[in-house]
């Protein structure tokens, strides 16, 4: 008998988890597990769930002839051709809302490491070189009083902002609409750098080896964003330099790759991407990109779709 079922194919079994066992019966699940899987099976699929691993081109989409809906099991959506899946009417979903506490979570949990110079304080205890408390044993760097340079008011940015005024720093934001001069001026001052933004043509090496010049030395950079916003050899450089005091990285410009320099270093704390990485965090996304993809394959309206206006300029600022 001819499967009438419309055929949903994920590229992690733990995405599984995301539907309901009523969606469960109403459609067909495949699994691809490699690149080479998925370019074969996407071909037959009517709606598609990636990761942001999971590069979703224009050649990809070119074999997907049936698809209608496709989710990513992530905020951002950087690794997606938006103009091609606006050109076939293609609906995109992400996963917003689900992450944001998360990941600014791990902004705080990186800030205050880097600042406070935890893995230093760690690395003396378990290699015996801890001798006794000192006046002026690995003085970091206090968040109450410090100015607090957010790129990017979205969710995640507005939520860690919120837990940084919590904690009696002062926070300015930078959106697309802060001038080129007053970004300046707000580099010159701020102490704390951390970055809320997706990757776009305007976001890319936004940190540049020039604004890092202009940073003060006592400045903490944390990035829970994506890791080309900065100029990742220019911060190693600045951190080797001591030109800047500190930072927290969980993104990286050609992940899993890392600047051979940044794993020398004392003054930065590297994590691989977690910043979603909690298990409510990860089934709520789940559930969000998966049984959301097949509601709207179904023609219910879900929340989490991308507005087509959207889709449009971000595409166009490619
Ligand atoms: C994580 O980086 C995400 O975009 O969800």
């Amino acid at each position: 008998m001819k499967n009438t079922k419309p055929t949903i194919l994920i590229t992690h079994p733990f995405l599984l988890q995301g539907f309901s066992t009523q969606t469960l019966e109403k459609v067909k699940v495949e699994i691809a597990s490699t690149r080479s899987v998925l370019e074969r099976l996407v071909e037959h699929a009517d709606i598609l769930v990636v990761r942001l691993t999971d590069r979703v081109d224009s050649a990809l989409l070119a074999r997907a002839r049936q698809l209608k809906v496709l989710a990513t099991f992530s905020v951002g959506v950087s690794h997606i051709d938006l103009n091609a899946c606006e050109k076939r009417k293609i609906k995109v979903l992400h996963t917003p809302d689900a992450l944001t506490e998360a990941t600014s979570e791990l902004s705080l949990a990186l800030l205050l490491a880097a600042s406070r110079r935890v893995l230093e304080g760690d690395e003396m205890c378990r290699k015996h070189a801890f001798k006794g408390w000192e006046p002026d044993l690995l003085l970091g760097n206090a968040i109450r009083g410090k100015t607090a340079v957010l790129v990017g008011k979205g969710r995640i940015g507005t939520h860690f902002g919120k837990i940084l005024k919590f904690l009696g720093a002062k926070v300015v934001f930078v959106t697309t609409k802060t001038s080129p001069t007053a970004i300046q001026a707000l580099l010159q001052k701020a102490q704390i750098l951390s970055f809320h933004t997706d990757l776009t043509p305007e976001t890319t090496h936004w940190l540049s080896a020039k604004r890092i010049d202009l940073l003060p030395r006592d400045c903490v950079v944390i990035n829970t964003a994506r890791g080309a916003v900065i100029d990742e050899r220019a911060l190693a450089h600045a951190l080797k330099t001591k030109k800047i005091f500190a930072a927290g990285l969980d993104v990286f410009e050609e992940e899993p790759k890392i600047h051979p320099d940044l794993y020398r270093l004392r003054n930065v704390v590297l994590t691989p991407h977690l910043g979603s990485a909690t298990i409510e965090t990860r089934l709520a996304m789940a559930r969000l990109a998966c049984e959301n993809a097949a509601m709207a394959f179904f023609g219910k309206s879900v929340k989490n779709i991308l507005k087509p206006q959207l889709k449009i300029q971000r595409a166009v600022k490619k």
